[in-house]
């Protein structure tokens, strides 16, 4: 059924796992998410981007996780909205019938620019006030993804902050959190640690200084009773880097968030980790294997399966990663 977020992340707490949140775009991302988390008995957040709900349509994302709920009645799902940036969007998102949403007022309401900090608590505030009144759970983030490595925000995928920033910008400071969910009161806070969305995240495998495992745990130190997100979470499986490129795609050699240092993350109170770019890149390997390896086939099933097998196993091993198994 579907279950508030707050509820879910209360359980992860207490219980100390971390639950993975994957963005879904459409039929075969949902099939894949849900036969995972039922093989292993996890608790599942579908979450939608504003550019997962204008590629499959506001009422195709709706029913495709309502279908989901549907197909696996006993599994305890979260419907949330990724990234609104104004409380307009989220209002939309909370009226199609999401149980969360996150209003991303760390960034204007071009999704690009930097915002100030009295910027971001008012809109969180707006948008908390919305979501509390018919129960349902609000994300914020306070301070930006972005590049510790080039100093870049390192939105190539389009989502996040455009151009250069400071470093001071890319770590969300302890005392400042404090005070932004002390004024919101929101229910789970995002936070910047060096992580950035997409796939090239870091150009050699990240140490400390690029990626601040330590900043979580001085911010979980300071709000213990805080959950807290990590985005731009996925882990760039080398393997499925070297299918893609075996087999005609061009990638670069990028790194991404190594999972030890998420499974430390969640030991700090890390309840909610997204995972976009690695779903992508098992889906777009498996398909151009198949396809390389079948060019007589041209039925649409046949090679979306593979990809729908690869996301699935993907999903399986970060469910089984972050402690998940049997908390659904
Ligand atoms: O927030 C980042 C997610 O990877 C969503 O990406 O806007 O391309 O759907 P998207
Ligand atoms: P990745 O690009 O690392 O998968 O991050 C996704 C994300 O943070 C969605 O909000
Ligand atoms: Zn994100």
């Amino acid at each position: 059924p579907l279950i508030s977020m707050r509820e879910m992340l209360d359980h992860a707490a207490e219980a100390g796992y971390g639950i993975p949140a994957f963005n879904v775009n459409n039929l075969e991302q949902v099939q894949a998410v849900m036969a995972a988390a039922d093989e292993v008995g996890a608790p599942v957040i579908l979450q939608a981007s504003a550019g997962a709900r204008k590629y499959a349509g506001e009422s195709f994302i709706k029913h495709l996780i309502l279908a989901a709920t549907e197909a696996y009645p006993h599994i305890p799902l979260v419907m949330h909205q990724d990234h609104g940036t104004s409380p307009a969007i989220c209002q939309g998102a909370l009226e199609l019938g999401f149980g969360s949403v996150m209003m991303d007022g760390s960034l204007l309401a071009d999704g690009k620019t930097p915002s100030d900090f009295d910027y971001n608590v008012r809109v969180t505030q707006e948008v908390v006030a919305m979501a509390h009144k018919i129960g349902a759970t609000v994300e914020g983030e306070l301070g930006c993804l972005g590049s510790l490595e080039t100093g870049e925000a390192g939105e190539e995928d389009g989502v996040g902050a455009v151009g250069k920033l400071d470093h001071s910008q890319m770590l969300t400071d302890p005392e400042e959190a404090a005070q932004f969910v002390q004024a919101t009161q929101l229910d789970a806070l995002a936070i910047a640690i060096g992580t950035s969305h997409g796939a090239y995240k870091f150009t050699r495998p990240p140490t400390g200084d690029v990626l601040s495992i330590q900043r979580v745990k001085e911010i979980h130190a300071r709000l213990p009773n805080t959950h807290l997100v990590m985005h731009g979470s996925s882990s760039v499986p080398q393997d499925l880097l070297a299918i893609i490129n075996q087999f005609g795609g061009k990638m670069k050699q990028t790194y991404g968030v190594p999972v030890k240092e998420i499974q430390e993350a969640i030991k700090h109170g890390v309840r909610k980790v997204n995972i976009d770019t690695d779903i992508r890149m098992a889906m777009t390997g498996a398909v151009r294997k198949f396809q390389f390896e079948n060019p007589e086939k041209f039925d649409m099933r046949e090679w979306m399966k593979p990809a729908r097998e690869a996301a699935k196993a993907i999903c399986k091993q970060r469910y089984l990663e972050f402690g998940c198994e049997g908390q659904g």
